[in-house]
């Protein structure tokens, strides 16, 4: 089964891919987990895309388009792919459609995360991720049992906090999902393949809505 999570930053995409890795066994396909990894190796990509994640501005479709290729011919050909993050353009989205014919694959579900655009400052603002395994928290909603200890890898002093997280940041990124990403809501739609999900709901809640979806 491969699944497109579609939303604006902060709606939860990452939050969800993680609990359907470990209790699905599926594979994350996170494009911005993808560019801040080159980021950190140091890669001329990596050095390229810095100035635009920062600024909340979209890279572009080339190099996105080669990361998401790279691991569809790297990873197994029965693998379940939750495409987090990707598509975010037209050129994208039919990119990974022709993609998929290539390797006799199909997308099963897209599924659209609604919130309040006012709920998503507080969630980008309010979050740290473990540096180890990238674990997502937030300081009001999802704080590790212990300060400072990760509850998934154990990593002790590990948390960090993007550097496009701040409000700045989230308006530009806020624009890009609504010129750029939000025409995909048609585009799948009518495919017959949009769902959609509170994204205002708890953690668990959400999961619940999501396998609902995933069991159809
Ligand atoms: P990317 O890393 O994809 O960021 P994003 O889309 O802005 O999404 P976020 O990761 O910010 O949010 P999320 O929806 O995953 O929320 P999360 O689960 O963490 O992209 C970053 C940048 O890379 C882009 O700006 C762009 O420059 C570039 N890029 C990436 N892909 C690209 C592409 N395809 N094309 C071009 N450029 C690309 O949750 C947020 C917080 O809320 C957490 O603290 C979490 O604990 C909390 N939370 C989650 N769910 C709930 C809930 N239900 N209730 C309460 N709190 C919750």
């Amino acid at each position: 089964m491969n699944i497109i999570l579609l939303g604006p930053p902060g709606a939860g995409k990452g939050t969800q891919s993680h609990k359907l890795v470990a209790e699905r066994g599926m594979v994350q396909l996170s494009t911005g987990d993808m560019l801040r990894a080159a980021r950190t190796s140091g890669t001329a990509m990596g050095k390229q895309v810095a100035a635009v994640m920062d600024a909340g501005e979209l890279v572009t479709d080339e190099v996105v388009i080669g990361l998401i290729a790279e691991q569809l011919d790297t990873n197994p050909a029965d693998t379940s792919f939750i495409f987090d993050g990707f598509p975010r353009t037209l050129v994208q989205a039919d990119a990974l459609g022709a993609l998929l014919v290539s390797k006799g694959l199909k997308l099963d579900h897209v599924i659209e995360m609604r919130i309040d655009d006012d709920a998503l400052v507080s969630r980008i603002t309010g979050r740290f991720t473990c540096s180890k395994c990238g674990a997502v928290y937030h300081e009001a909603t999802k704080r590790p049992a212990k300060d400072d200890v990760c509850d998934s890898c154990g990593k002790v002093h590990g948390f960090t906090r993007r550097k496009d997280d701040n409000e700045e940041s989230l308006r530009t990124r806020l624009l890009a999902y609504y010129r750029d990403t939000s025409p995909l809501i048609g585009y799948y739609y009518a495919k017959g393949l949009l769902a959609r999900v509170d994204g205002l709901g708890e953690i668990d809640a959400v999961a619940a809505e999501m396998g609902e979806i995933l069991a159809r």
